[in-house]
C-alpha cells in the first residue's frame, strides 16, 4: 500500500510575462484553429460515423473549432460489448497497475499537457485562465492523486481474524459496466466520473456533455498516453436519450456516475426503477445534480468579506457552478456597506474573451442558457417586488455575454430566490437584523436543494446557531468564505435533497460505491 503521498497541485498564477502565461496563450492560438475531428472511442476503434456536429466557442459562436461524430444505437451496443470484453482483463489486473496509469495521467497534466487542457477548457467552456487552472489542471490532478491514495485505504481495511480463522475482504469491481454522464462546467468532473470508477477495476461507457467535447478529447488523449488500455473507458457522443435508453436496457448495467441537472437524474432514476427486474445486480446510482446555494450574513459580519463572497461565489465562471452563490440574505444594518462595496467590485470586473487573460467574466455556455437567463433578468426589470440594481445588460451578437447581474427583492420567495438559473445572476434579500433566527428558518424552508451554503459572522454563537439551523441545507457548508471552490483532499464535495446522493466526490465514500465487496472466511 505504498503509493506516492497525495499532495494538492499548486495553482499557478499566470502573471503577465510569465512562462506559463505564454505557454497557455500559444496553446490557445494553436487549438483555436485546429479544426479537430473527434471520433467515438469504442474498444480499440476510433469510429467516424459521418454524422457530425460542430464545436464552437461560447465567446465567439460563429467560430468552429472542430467537429465530433455522433453515435447510433448500434455504436452504444458495441461500446457495451467492448467494455464487457475488456472487463475480463481489467478487473483482474493488480490495483498497482491500475493506479500507475492514473498517477501517470496526473503527472502528464501537471507537466506537458497543462497548457493544452487549460486552453481547451478556455475555448470550449469559455473559462478564464484562472478558472481553467483550478479546474482542468489542479482539481483534475488532485482527483487522480487523492483517489489513488483513497483506493489503498479501502483495500487496506481488513476485518479481524484469529489463529483459527482468517477473514478477508475483497473489494471487487461491480459486475457489469458503469455509465458516466458528465457536465460541461468542470473538465475535472468530466474526467473524474469515468476515471474513479475505472480506477476501482470497472469498465465504463462515458457520455460527455455536447459543450465539453473539445476538452474531453484532450482527456482521452492523456489517458491513452498514460497507458489506459482501450475499452476500459469507451466514449460516445450523441442523442442523450437514445444513449441512456440503450444503456439502461442492458442487463449488465451496474451503475451510473452522474453530474448534471436534477430533472435528468430523476428521469434516469425512474427508468432504472422501471427496468429493475432486468438487471443482474442492483445498479449503483450516484449523482450530483442542481443547487440553489446561499450566503447568509449575520449583523456581526465583515461587509468587505461578505461582498467578496458574493462576487467570487456568484460570478466566477459566470455563475455556472452547481456550487455558485445565487441567493443572498443580508441584514439591514450591513446592506449600505455591502451595496457600496458591490458597486466598486463590479466596476473592476472586465468582461470579454478568455483569450484576453485580464477578463474576469466571459460568455455563458450556449444560446439556450443565454435566453433563459436573460428572460429572468427581463422579468425582474418588470416585477414590482424585484429590481435589477447592477448589471442586467446582455449581448449575443458575437458570444453569449451577460453582465454580472444583481437583483434586489423584497420577497424572500421571489422566483430567482428559488429557481436554479446557472448563470451570472444573484438575488439579494435584505432582512431586519432582529429577524436573524427567523431568516435562518426561512433559508431552511426554501432549500429544495442542499448543495452548498455560507454563513458570514464574527459572532461564535451566531455561527453555531447557523451551523445547526442549516444542517440539512448544504452538503458543503462554509464559514466566512464563498460557497464554491471545494478542494480535493480538503473539502469532499456533494449535497443531498434535490442536489444529489451526496457520495462526496474525491473521497473514500465515493470510491466505495464502485466496489462490490466479498467477505471470505477461511477456517484452519
Ligand atoms: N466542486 C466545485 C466547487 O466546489 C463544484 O465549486
Amino acid at each position: 500500500f505504498n503509493v506516492p503521498k497525495a499532495v494538492n497541485e499548486p495553482v499557478k498564477a499566470y502573471a503577465v510575462g510569465s512562462k506559463e502565461r505564454e505557454a497557455v496563450a500559444n496553446a490557445y492560438k494553436e487549438m483555436w484553429n485546429s479544426k479537430i475531428e473527434v471520433p467515438l472511442y469504442i474498444g480499440d476503434q476510433e469510429i467516424k460515423t459521418g454524422n457530425t456536429r460542430n464545436m464552437s466557442a461560447p465567446h465567439d459562436h460563429q467560430h468552429i473549432v472542430g467537429t465530433y461524430h455522433l453515435a447510433e444505437k448500434s455504436h452504444i451496443t458495441q461500446a457495451i460489448d467492448n467494455a464487457l470484453e475488456t472487463r475480463k482483463k481489467w478487473a483482474a489486473i493488480s490495483w498497482e497497475n491500475r493506479a500507475a496509469i492514473f498517477l501517470k495521467a496526473a503527472e502528464l497534466i501537471a507537466g506537458p499537457y497543462r497548457a493544452k487542457i487549460n486552453a481547451a477548457t478556455m475555448i470550449a467552456q469559455s473559462k478564464t485562465i484562472h478558472q481553467a487552472e483550478i479546474d482542468a489542471a489542479c482539481e483534475l490532478i488532485d482527483f487522480l492523486r487523492f483517489n489513488v491514495e483513497y483506493m489503498t485505504q479501502i483495500y487496506k481495511e481488513q476485518p479481524n481474524s484469529d489463529s483459527s480463522t482468517w477473514n478477508r475482504l475483497e473489494h471487487r469491481p461491480l459486475e457489469g459496466f458503469i455509465y458516466a454522464i458528465t457536465p460541461f462546467n468542470f473538465t475535472a468532473i468530466a474526467a473524474n466520473l469515468p476515471a474513479s470508477a475505472a480506477m476501482m477495476g470497472n469498465v465504463v461507457v462515458w457520455k460527455p456533455s455536447d459543450s465539453q467535447v473539445f476538452s474531453a478529447k484532450v482527456i482521452i488523449d492523456i489517458f491513452k498516453e498514460a497507458g489506459l488500455p482501450n475499452g476500459v473507458i469507451n466514449v460516445v457522443f450523441g442523442d442523450a436519450i437514445m444513449i441512456t435508453d440503450t444503456i439502461l436496457a442492458s442487463p449488465d448495467f451496474a451503475g451510473i456516475h452522474f453530474t448534471g441537472s436534477t430533472h435528468v437524474f430523476k428521469d434516469i432514476w425512474a427508468k432504472i426503477g422501471n427496468n429493475i427486474d432486468t438487471y443482474k445486480t442492483y445498479p449503483r446510482i450516484v449523482g450530483e445534480t442542481g443547487g440553489k446555494d446561499f450566503i447568509i450574513a449575520h449583523p456581526s459580519a465583515n461587509a468587505k468579506q461578505v461582498t467578496t463572497g458574493i462576487t467570487r461565489g456568484a460570478f466566477e465562471f459566470q455563475g455556472q457552478k452547481c456550487s455558485a452563490a445565487s441567493r443572498v440574505y443580508i441584514p439591514q444594518s450591513l446592506w449600505p456597506a455591502v451595496k457600496n462595496q458591490l458597486e466598486t467590485d463590479l466596476k473592476s470586473m472586465k468582461m470579454g474573451s478568455p483569450e484576453d487573460m485580464s477578463n474576469f467574466i466571459t460568455a455563458v455556455i450556449h444560446e439556450g442558457s443565454f435566453d433563459k437567463l436573460t428572460s429572468y433578468i427581463d422579468q425582474a426589470k418588470k416585477d414590482a417586488d424585484a429590481e435589477v440594481i447592477f448589471g442586467g445588460n446582455y449581448d449575443k451578437s458575437k458570444g453569449y455575454f451577460i453582465e454580472p447581474t444583481v437583483i434586489l427583492t423584497t420577497n424572500p420567495k421571489y422566483t430567482t430566490m428559488e429557481t436554479e438559473l446557472f448563470g451570472p445572476v444573484v438575488t439579494i434579500y435584505v432582512y431586519e437584523d432582529a429577524k436573524w433566527s427567523e431568516t435562518l428558518k426561512l433559508v431552511d424552508e426554501t432549500s429544495e436543494y442542499a448543495l452548498t451554503g455560507a454563513v458570514f459572522s464574527t459572532d461564535r454563537f451566531a455561527i453555531e446557531e447557523a451551523t445547526v439551523a442549516l444542517q440539512n441545507c448544504a452538503g458543503n457548508f462554509y464559514i466566512n468564505d464563498k460557497p464554491t471552490g471545494a478542494v480535493v483532499g480538503c473539502q469532499p464535495f456533494g449535497g443531498a435533497r434535490a442536489s444529489g446522493t451526496n457520495d462526496k466526490a474525491g473521497s473514500v465514500l465515493n470510491l466505495l460505491r464502485w466496489v462490490s465487496p466479498r467477505t471470505i472466511k477461511e477456517t484452519f
